[in-house]
């Protein structure tokens, strides 16, 4: 089917009390095994790309790739631009085809936050385009940009007030998750989570999900969590059918060999996650 926006799919998962899971793609094989895996288990999925993901191939080849596979689905698919840096980012994704942009003021003050994320839910609303915005500040490195060290988690009376700002569709919270491989276990910030729920009317997002165990990622789901970000495990499971295969066989010059054995075993891990977020057989 064509490309669907997340505003319906986030609404439902939130009556609902489950998650989509949201998975950062980064060539053709992964956008084939993230859509096969939803297709395989009946689920609504999102795609999304990063501004370092989209310089690498431009918004125009992921917007061709995702379009195709979802359109050869008989499941729900949306391509959202993650971590949407800048108003500009945000508009050529709106004028590509995305479905679903995100406007990331994380780093800016307050009222610039604000500022920006009503600028980009102004122009992308009259397309029906949903708006992800983010507020507080989600730790590790996401696309070689610092959230830095012992950032502050959002406040949920800052929360309420920024939804009602902006307007904004779904909220991207810092409650403990940091992007990348975790050194130890990370520290969920259950309660926070449970008081943005109650300060917030709109779907909640959680960032920095590879790692976090599974029983956490249902804890925030059953407290308000309903898009799950997953990308540095697609990229280890890609990266493992890669290396496997060259390891058995380093003659190997077909790439078609080891980006297929990638493909497997990203397809295998986003069927595992649609599993955590309890999206199967939701489409
Ligand atoms: P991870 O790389 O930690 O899974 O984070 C993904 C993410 O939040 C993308 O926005």
């Amino acid at each position: 089917m064509p490309l669907v926006t997340t505003k319906k799919l986030l609404l439902d998962a939130q009556a609902g009390g489950y998650a989509i899971g949201a998975f950062n793609v980064e060539n053709m094989e992964m956008v084939q095994a993230v859509v096969a895996a939803a297709q395989e288990l009946n689920s609504p999925v999102i795609l999304q790309t990063t501004p370092s993901t989209v310089k690498y191939a431009s918004l125009d080849y992921f917007y061709a790739n995702v379009k195709t596979a979802a359109e050869n689905a008989t499941v729900p698919v949306v391509l959202h631009l993650d971590h949407g840096s800048s108003f500009d980012l945000a508009m050529r994704a709106l004028r590509s085809g995305y479905t679903s942009i995100m406007i990331d003021g994380s780093h800016l003050d307050f009222e610039e936050n604000i500022k920006v994320t009503k600028a980009v839910v102004d122009a992308c609303h009259p397309s029906n385009v949903s708006v992800e915005a983010e507020l507080g500040k989600v730790g590790g490195k996401e696309d070689g940009l610092d959230g830095g060290e012992g950032n502050p988690n959002t406040d949920p009376k800052e929360a309420a007030l920024f939804v009602e700002k902006t307007g904004v569709d779904s909220l991207a919270i810092a409650i403990g998750t940091a992007h990348g491989v975790y050194k130890g276990e990370p520290n969920v910030d259950i309660k926070r989570l449970s008081e943005i729920k109650e300060a917030v009317s709109v779907p909640l997002v959680l960032h920095g999900t590879s790692g976090v165990p599974d029983a956490t990622v249902k804890e925030c789901i059953a407290r308000g969590i309903c898009k799950v970000n997953y990308a540095t495990d697609l990229r280890i499971a890609f990266s493992k059918g890669v290396n496997d295969v060259l390891h058995d066989s380093p003659d190997t010059i077909d790439p078609k060999k080891y980006n297929a054995q990638g493909r497997e075993e990203v397809k295998k891990y986003v069927m595992s996650k649609i599993q955590v977020c309890g999206s199967v057989n939701k489409a």
